[in-house]
């Protein structure tokens, strides 16, 4: 088999990532209904992170173990990676002694290096720049209430981070449109806009009309250092019931997590009726694990 990486969205095609939702439909059901699968048995996964993680960690871990094999989990800090050595050198042994890797990471040159010098697949399990695992959930969770997200539109509000990023992948790839509202000083890099993305200055604006609406933290990790000026700069930018009644009537909303209330948004959003996020967090599990199986089986 050809080795594949998902180091970004765009990695897959249109094709791949409707066979990766069917796929996750398919495995949810079997885990649903306690059904015993174990397509990778032996196999071994490690996870290398160099951020924190609950979400992240526990879906990737537990998802290998249900699909038969086992998890490796290796921190920075209690590794050599900490001490220094090279990840190019990390990459050749590590990948030597398992048969896939997920990189948590800072800069996605890092991971993007580690996967040339990987033998095995690499997923992005979180840089800087994408969190391409995240998106694969949030899509299937959407098709899960509404059905396909093509044609439809996402509102984005807040910081141009690694999850909007992805999402304007996504949007290229499987024909959405996202609108996106960003403080002065944070709009999108010029090379992450496509012909789907359009920009507004007022949130509200961008919410308009939505089928989903999203947000995530001010301050993502690694950024630490900006967080109260960055708290100052993105007031205006919290989703709230008002925001939520700007977009369509039967409008999702959605969260990677983890999440502050009274910050990017408010309580009664995020713990309101049209709040999908802890479907959305489970459902990393489900698509992982259809992503774990294709990475190292193929098509099924
Ligand atoms: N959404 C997400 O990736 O969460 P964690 O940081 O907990 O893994
Ligand atoms: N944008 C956030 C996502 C956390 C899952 C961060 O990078 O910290």
């Amino acid at each position: 088999m050809k080795l594949r990486h998902f180091l970004q969205f765009k990695d897959f095609s249109r094709a791949e990532h409707e066979y990766l939702f069917a796929r996750t439909k398919k495995i949810k059901s079997k885990f649903k209904k306690y059904q015993r699968y174990w397509p990778l048995e032996d196999r071994t996964l490690a996870m290398i992170f160099e951020k924190p993680s609950t979400r992240t960690r526990m879906s990737f871990e537990a998802g290998m173990h249900q699909l038969g094999g086992a998890a490796i989990y290796l921190f920075t800090r209690d590794s050599q990676l900490g001490r220094g050595e090279p990840v190019e050198d990390a990459a050749q042994v590590i990948s030597r002694m398992c048969d896939i890797i997920m990189v948590r990471t800072f800069e996605q040159d890092i991971i993007d290096r580690f996967a040339a010098n990987s033998r095995v697949p690499v997923i992005n399990g979180l840089t800087n720049e994408y969190h391409p695992c995240q998106i694969l959930a949030d899509i299937y969770t959407f098709i899960e209430h509404r059905g396909s997200i093509k044609g439809k539109t996402v509102a984005w509000i807040g910081d141009s981070n690694n999850v909007c990023n992805t999402w304007l992948q996504a949007a290229e790839i499987l024909d959405f449109k996202v609108n996106v509202s960003t403080p002065p000083g944070y709009e999108l890099e010029a090379e992450r806009k496509n012909r789907h993305v359009e920009e507004f200055k007022d949130p509200m604006a961008a919410a308009k009309g939505a089928h989903l609406v999203t947000t995530d933290v001010w301050t993502s990790m690694g950024f630490e250092a900006e967080n109260e000026e960055r708290k100052r700069d993105f007031q205006d930018w919290m989703v709230d019931a008002e925001m939520m009644k700007a977009a369509k009537k039967d409008a999702l909303f959605m969260h990677c997590l983890p999440a502050h209330r009274g910050e990017e948004v408010a309580a009664e959003v995020i713990d309101g009726k049209q709040s999908v996020v802890w479907d959305e967090a489970e459902n990393r599990l489900h698509a992982q694990k259809a992503l774990l199986e294709f990475l190292l089986l193929g098509k099924k």
